[in-house]
This record gives structure tokens, C-alpha cells and sequence, in this order.
């Protein structure tokens, strides 16, 4: 029995989260994999029930939980609210407390979808690249930070950009191994030109690449250069690592090859410890879009694609997390579309109807 703590949040999350929940007692009901479902708050929700986007008891569950999948967190409703007390204050707790310090984006582009890429057919058919993202360190989480009055009055913000050479060899390793699975092709992202730490990130991938991964290509490209070449032709690449700023943005810019922000999954994960246990946190990499929150028309693929990622990541059920995809897939050829993706001559869902969709391909497999 897996224990799978459910993290709606806010806007869109409880939607979505809730097609996710269908999928999983699909399984319940129909395999032999067997899963406890139970649920916490975080974020902006967490905030109005409880006076804390990320309270103590949420992060008790995630201890105990064996993979958590999460919504989104965010809304226009708390951007007023001082900047401890914010949704995104909740999300980068929880991936901080748990140290899940290894964010895999993957992005790929299904073949129903490639012509719904606001790129060119030929660019995107047949794309899929991972971008490992570094998640807990880098200017999200440096110190000294924050926005103090000098005393002629004006104003003066401060973040730093800082990571020590032992959490870049880490997450170096994550992406070569990741790199071996795939097309053993590595290519590290960084400003080198004029960012030192980012200087030093070099030469450590690059002296882990030598010592111990002399089966993998690895190439270093600046993130501006990256951002441009993920537009011009993406298929060059097979894994990008970045860090946790460059990697933030590079991420958005590699969803939209696929058609829709709606699309993308991740997983979080941490340090597998002595124990064996490893956190780790799934969730789609869209945000809670406030805009379409409650109207039932949201995409729940990507948080339906988070799960899947949990079973092979977190469990190693590479066949259902195979099922999930190949449903996905059959659903998306035979034209089915929620309003992110969809053109005119598609048939266009629900958010619920797609969970039901997907449900309906399952029990066909
Ligand atoms: C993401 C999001 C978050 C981030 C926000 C919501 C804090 O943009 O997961 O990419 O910046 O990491
Ligand atoms: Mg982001």
C-alpha cells in the first residue's frame, strides 16, 4: 500500500488534483497496485485556514507520505499579503524542508499535439528533451536577500546567487545518470561569461563528466544562447542542467514547444537516504491560473502526466505509469482537447470530462 498525500492548493489545483485522484482509484480498483490517498493544505488556502501558507502539520503528512502530488499554489488574492505569508512562500518551503533538490522537467511533444505548438510542425514532431532543474538553492533561496531604505532615502533589493560545488556535483550526477538512460547527451547551462558561481558550476559538471561519466557527451552553453537555441532547434538537445533561476525560466520557454503550459509534468525529488526513502513531490509545472480557476475547463493532463511520473519514479510501476501515458496519448489522437489545446475542428472537454476520457482509454488497455 502507498501512501500518496494530495496537495490541492489553489485555483485550478483542486481541479485538477481531483482527475489525478480519479486515475488513482482506477488503479485501486483494477490492478494490483493499491494506494491510501489523504490530503493537506498549502499555499494560499493553507493561509486563509490556518494563518501559514506552509503549516506544520502539512509538512508532518509530507514526511510520512511515501510521494506527494501537488496541485498549484498562487492567486491574485494573497499578492497583497506580506511576502512571508504568500502562496509560493508554502511551495518553496516544502521543497526546501525536504530538500527535493532534483527537479525533473521533461518535455515532450505528442504527436496529435505538434501542430498545436505556436512553432513550426517540423521544429517540435517528435521533441522530447529533460530539463533538470536545480531546486533549492541559487538565488531563490541566497542569502543576504531582501529590499532595505538607505539613508538617502532611495531603496536598494539584494539576492545572491550562490551554490556550493557539493550541491552542483549532486545534481550533476542526477543528470548524467538521467543522461545515460536516454541519449547520453549533456548539456549544462550557464553564464560564465560573467556570473563566477555560475563559473564554478562549470568547472565542477565538467570535472564530474571527466571523472566519471566519460560515456556521455557534455557541452556547456550560456543561458541566453540556450533560450534562443530552445526556439530555433530544440530537438539538439537531450538533457539540459540548469540551475534553479536559469532553469525556472528555460522550463516555461520548453513548454510551450509542446502546445500547452497545461501539458508538462515534473517530479521533485530528494536525496534517496540510508533507509531507502526518498521525498519527493509531483506536480504539473503550470501555476494555478486564477483566470480559469472554478470554471471546469482547466488541462488535467499534466498533473495526470505528474502521476505517472510519480509510478515510475517513486514506485518503479513502469507499467502503469506506461498505461497512464499510452491513455493520454490514445485520447489526444483521437482529437478529444480541452480549451488549451484545442483548435476548431476538435472535440472540446471539460476538465472533468478529460479525467473521465483518460479513465474511459485506461480501461481499454
Ligand atoms: C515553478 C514556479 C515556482 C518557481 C513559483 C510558483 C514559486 O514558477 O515551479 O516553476 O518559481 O519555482
Ligand atoms: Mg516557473
Amino acid at each position: 500500500m502507498k501512501k500518496i498525500l494530495l496537495i490541492p492548493g489553489d485555483g485550478i489545483g483542486p481541479e485538477v488534483v481531483a482527475q489525478a485522484q480519479k486515475i488513482i482509484n482506477f488503479f485501486n480498483q483494477n490492478s494490483d497496485k493499491k494506494f491510501e490517498t489523504s490530503e493537506a493544505l498549502l499555499g494560499g488556502i493553507a493561509y486563509d485556514k490556518s494563518g501559514t501558507p506552509f503549516p506544520q502539520e502539512t509538512l508532518d503528512a509530507a514526511r510520512l507520505s511515501d510521494a506527494i502530488l501537488l496541485g498549484a499554489v498562487g492567486g491574485p488574492k494573497w499578492e497583497v499579503l506580506e511576502y512571508k505569508h504568500r502562496p509560493e512562500r508554502g511551495l518553496l518551503g516544502i521543497r526546501k524542508e525536504l530538500e527535493l533538490f532534483a527537479n525533473l522537467r521533461p518535455a515532450k511533444v505528442f504527436a496529435a499535439l505538434a501542430d498545436s505548438s505556436t512553432l513550426k510542425y517540423e521544429i517540435v514532431a517528435g521533441l522530447d528533451i529533460m530539463i533538470l532543474r536545480e531546486l533549492t538553492g541559487d538565488l531563490y533561496f541566497g542569502e543576504p536577500r531582501g529590499v532595505k531604505t538607505l539613508e538617502d532615502g532611495s531603496r536598494q533589493g539584494i539576492n545572491t546567487m550562490t551554490y556550493n560545488s557539493k550541491e552542483v556535483e549532486r545534481i550533476a550526477r542526477v543528470a548524467f545518470d538521467l543522461a545515460r538512460l536516454r541519449g547520453k547527451k549533456l548539456c549544462s547551462i550557464d553564464k560564465a561569461n560573467v556570473i563566477e558561481t555560475t563559473e564554478m558550476w562549470r568547472e565542477v559538471v565538467t570535472e564530474i563528466g571527466k571523472k566519471e561519466y566519460s560515456d556521455i557527451a557534455l557541452s556547456h552553453m550560456y543561458v541566453d544562447n540556450a533560450a534562443m537555441q530552445l526556439i530555433r532547434n530544440p530537438k539538439q538537445f537531450d538533457v539540459m542542467l540548469t540551475g534553479n533561476m536559469f532553469g525556472d525560466i528555460l522550463s516555461d520557454a520548453a513548454s510551450m514547444l509542446t502546445g500547452s503550459l497545461g501539458m508538462l509534468p515534473s517530479a521533485s525529488l530528494g536525496e534517496k537516504q540510508k533507509n531507502g526513502k526518498q521525498y519527493a513531490l509531483y506536480e504539473p509545472i503550470h501555476g494555478s491560473a486564477p483566470d480559469i480557476a472554478g470554471k471546469n475547463i482547466a488541462n488535467p493532463i499534466a498533473t495526470i502526466l505528474s502521476l505517472a511520473m510519480m509510478f515510475r519514479y517513486s514506485f518503479a510501476y513502469d507499467k502503469e505509469a506506461q498505461m497512464i501515458e499510452n491513455a493520454v496519448e490514445n485520447v489526444l489522437n483521437k482529437g478529444v482537447r480541452t480549451a488549451d489545446i484545442a483548435n476548431s475542428s476538435d472535440k472540446k472537454v471539460s476538465c472533468e470530462e478529460m479525467g473521465n476520457e483518460i479513465i474511459a482509454e485506461l480501461q481499454k488497455l
